[in-house]
């Protein structure tokens, strides 16, 4: 369901890092003329929601999802933590916005796809990687022809281990596969639209971080074969040293395709900052002497302004919900396939074994 409206209200759950974003965001956006907020950590709630001026400040998330001037819901909560206030306000028909990943279990997740269903809403989730401007433009090429029918994709990344050891401060149970590889099995599902993916092989192992009590692989390799032969390989490190001077993932992709190819490389030592008195890291809450300045995978706040994929990716969805104009966001189909696939990735590197693919 599309709504008509040109003014509405939009209700933020979690006020972490995201939500801080995605609440500045809306603040600045025509169409949104009221604003609830919660989280469960009150101080968080309060401090965002002064910030922001919101209209309604809760603990309760109900308080929220369930007030009438609320049309929308944007969910920014900790991974574990994403189902109960999706199927909420999936269920008072109210369109959602949640982070990536859509879920921790493919029940959770397939509940939330047949919730937005039954009540004729819709659910898209933030896969914000794609809304880097060089990966819309491929998407472009592809719609376009460009590149024929795709025969492969590679694709890697690295991470720094100062932000891997955040993410596990955030949510000690999640895996890099399902939380930061996933935006790549995002980028190629969405180039590789209308295949199936059919089997996954994979290969992980860790050290850095088991040595901090953490049960996860820094480490990941898969190669995910499609009904027609496509092969993607994918490969992850979240294992570069502490104060490597990127701010978020270095990523490579390539896509070749019968008629053309796409390389794009994202590995941002173009822009450098390099202070005496230090950079300072966008994500996490230290300085370094050197930052590669567009390496931030969100984007940045400059001149009071966020810019970048993640404010691109969330006025998308506002005007998809105040329009009715289409969106390129992740849909929750979309993230319950990708969810599939990288659980699938970790069941391969568990059982040293192929897994078949149902999605
Ligand atoms: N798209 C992107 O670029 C991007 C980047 C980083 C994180 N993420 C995703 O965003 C989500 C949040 O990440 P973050 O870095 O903002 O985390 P965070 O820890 O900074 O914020 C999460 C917030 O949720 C609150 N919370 C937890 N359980 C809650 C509940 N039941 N009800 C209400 N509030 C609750 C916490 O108190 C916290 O304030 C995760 O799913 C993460 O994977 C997306």
């Amino acid at each position: 369901m599309q709504l008509n409206h040109q003014e509405i209200g939009i209700g933020i759950i979690g006020c972490g890092r995201m939500g801080n974003l995605r609440s500045s965001i809306s603040r600045n956006n025509s169409s949104v003329k009221y604003i609830g907020i919660s989280d469960i950590d009150s101080g968080k709630a309060h401090q965002l929601g002064e910030r922001i001026n919101a209209d309604i400040i809760s603990t309760n998330n109900s308080d929220i999802i369930n007030d009438e001037n609320i049309h929308a819901l944007i969910v920014s909560t900790s991974e574990p933590e994403h189902y109960k206030p999706v199927i909420n306000a999936l269920e008072r028909g109210k369109p959602v916005l949640v982070e990536k990943p859509i879920a921790l279990s493919v029940d959770e997740a397939e509940k939330m796809v047949e919730a937005a269903a039954k009540n004729n809403t819709s659910l898209h989730v933030g896969y914000t990687l794609r809304f880097n401007r060089h990966y819309l433009i491929g998407k472009q090429q592809i719609i376009e022809n460009k590149v024929g029918n795709i025969l492969s994709c590679v694709g890697r990344f690295n991470n720094t281990q100062r932000t891997g050891a955040e993410i596990l401060k955030r949510s000690k149970h999640i895996s890099f596969v399902n939380d930061a590889l996933t935006y790549l099995v995002d980028l190629f599902g969405w180039y590789l639209d209308g295949k199936t993916p059919k089997e996954i092989v994979a290969k992980g192992h860790g050290k850095i971080y088991r040595k901090d009590g953490f049960d996860v692989d820094e480490i990941a390799a898969a190669i995910i074969t499609y009904d027609d032969g496509t092969i993607v390989n994918l490969s992850m490190g979240y294992a570069l040293p502490k104060n490597y001077p990127s701010h978020g993932r270095l990523v490579r992709a390539e896509i070749i395709g019968e008629n053309g190819v796409l390389f794009f490389d994202d590995d941002r030592k173009e822009h450098i900052g390099f202070s005496e008195s230090g950079m300072h890291h966008a994500y996490v809450d230290t300085n370094t002497e050197m930052g590669f300045l567009t390496s931030n995978a969100s984007g940045n706040w400059a001149v009071d302004k966020y810019w970048g994929p993640f404010a691109d990716e969330t006025r998308s969805w506002l005007e998809f919900v105040t329009q009715g104009i289409a969106c390129p966001n992740t849909t929750g189909k979309e993230g319950l396939q990708n969810l599939k696939i990288t659980l699938g990735i970790e069941k391969s590197i568990k059982l040293n074994e192929a897994i078949k693919l149902e999605v």
